[in-house]
């Protein structure tokens, strides 16, 4: 008998601005992804001040989606998807985002799209910002350092729970908010706030004012979107990469934990709608003032969230005494005192693969929130060889989601976590988020499509596709 409840989404994950292409169609404007160039493991991406003719931006055609959508829904119908998570270009919609009136053209490519989808028998599950923000916004207002963007993502949510609201049950308000959280990469604070900082501010005290009013968006949001339709389960979305501790020396456990207050800010406040205390104390301690206003408190208390989606990739490891020379190479999210981990492998980009990790962290998040849980991104990123055939042998990916698969089996069947479902990031190939790279693939279905943007686009399926088909038909008894 399957260890998952029989409604439970699988399904496949993807973000606007990473797979559909069509950058300029149809009165869609810039967004902050559109000026950015393309980076490789180690290279930084650069965030260019405006498109400029003579630089590669990977995002601009990626996929194609927009021109392929028929197709690639064809593919994951066969491949029995219940669900797809994607999310809706907000520059699409609104293509400078101050506008009073939406886009038509913008709006009715996701009507065609969702229609689509649930022809098939798909549901879409719809995240409204992805690190889409119209360009304009950032330039113009500073992005979430001003409150005056509360009122536009708001209006964009609205419009959005609007128009969707018999197509769409699940949504989610901001991608990754917590991602900003690290401040030592330029990349988070853009991509998820359309800020840059300037050299003369304090990066963490500028992020606490932008999550302020970032998190005061979502919480609108939500209260509006309960109004447009009660049978709405709206969530949050955070990275979550847990923080364990290098040894039981106590002051590794104490490192651990209190490094992990930077995971549990984000969900601390949508769920609870109020600051934790550890956070109050740091801003007292740093005098941050983060820029609360009358009335704004009673909003977090009454926006909070459904449930919590989450992506799950790796974990990392703190260590108090950290010497630099044990640093290594591991992604470790910006911690002054991350190292690697003696007990696990890593991808070739440093992610640690971390199956058990997954089950830590459904049974942290539900022990602390009580809230189900959505494991909405999760996945392998590699390279890929399309054979003279055109098949593609993709055994450790097939490995890595399998065995987070029996994680989340454990965590519900003998933990009694609830889960929602489970979507796969890059269910089909597309841009890398951190690198702009195509080689970075995390699909079960190929596109012929490389880093400098050149390829048919034909799509092919990989060894995983026919793989994850048949974990889906039994409800995860065959993996
Ligand atoms: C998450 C993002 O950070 O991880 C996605 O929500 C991203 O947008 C994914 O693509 C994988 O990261 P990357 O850098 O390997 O594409």
């Amino acid at each position: 008998m399957s260890k998952l409840p029989k409604d439970f989404l699988w399904g496949g994950a993807l973000a606007a601005h990473q797979f559909e292409g069509g950058w300029d169609a149809d009165g869609k404007g810039p967004s902050v992804i559109d000026v950015m160039t393309a980076g490789a493991n180690g290279v930084p991406r650069e965030i260019t001040e405006t498109v400029e003719a003579d630089k590669f931006y990977p995002n601009h055609e990626a996929i194609d989606f927009y021109h392929h959508y028929k197709e690639d829904i064809q593919l994951f119908s066969e491949m029995g998807l219940k669900c797809l998570r994607t999310s809706i270009a907000w520059s699409r919609i609104f293509p400078m985002g101050d506008e009073s009136e939406p886009n038509e053209a913008g709006l009715q490519f996701y009507d065609d799209v969702f229609d689509e989808l649930l022809k098939k028998g798909i549901q879409p599950v719809i995240t409204l910002s992805h690190f889409e923000m119209p360009l304009h916004l950032a330039k113009e207002y500073g992005g979430f350092r001003n409150r005056k963007l509360i009122d536009f993502f708001e209006n964009f949510a609205k419009v959005c729970f609007k128009r969707y609201q018999s197509k769409v049950k699940y949504w989610m308000t901001f991608n990754e908010i917590n991602n900003q959280m690290d401040t030592n990469n330029p990349i988070f604070l853009w991509t998820n706030s359309g800020v840059i900082v300037n050299k003369d501010e304090n990066p963490k005290e500028v992020m606490y004012q932008v999550a302020h009013n970032e998190l005061l968006a979502s919480a609108k949001a939500v209260i509006a979107g309960k109004k447009i339709n009660p049978n709405f389960e709206i969530g949050c979305m955070v990275s979550h990469v847990p923080i364990y501790p290098y040894s039981c020396d106590p002051e590794d456990i104490m490192a651990a934990e209190e490094a992990m207050h930077q995971r549990f800010f984000f969900p601390d406040v949508h769920v609870r709608g109020e600051y934790p205390r550890y956070a109050l104390k740091e801003f007292e301690r740093h005098n941050y003032n983060i820029g609360i206003q009358e009335g704004d408190l009673e909003i977090l208390k009454a926006g909070t969230v459904d449930y919590i989606g989450f992506s799950y990739y790796m974990s990392t490891v703190v260590k108090a005494d950290a010497k630099a020379d044990q640093l290594g190479n591991v992604v470790n999210g910006g911690l002054p005192n991350g190292v690697p981990n003696p007990y696990i492998k890593s991808s070739d980009w440093g992610w640690a693969i971390d199956p058990d990790g997954l089950r830590y962290t459904l049974n942290r998040l539900y022990d602390r929130y009580q809230l189900p849980l959505f494991v909405v991104e999760n996945g392998f990123g590699a390279i890929d060889k399309l054979e003279e055939n055109h098949t593609i042998h993709d055994p450790e990916r097939v490995n890595y989601i399998k065995e987070h698969i029996q994680a989340i089996e454990k965590a519900v069947d003998y933990d009694g976590v609830e889960v929602l479902g489970y979507t796969p990031w890059g269910i089909i190939d597309l841009v890398s988020f951190t690198t702009g790279e195509m080689k970075k693939r995390y699909g079960m279905i190929y596109v012929d499509r490389d880093n400098e943007g050149k390829g048919t686009m034909k799509r092919y399926k990989k060894d995983s596709f026919a793989w994850y088909k048949n974990v889906i038909e039994t409800n995860g008894l065959t993996l």
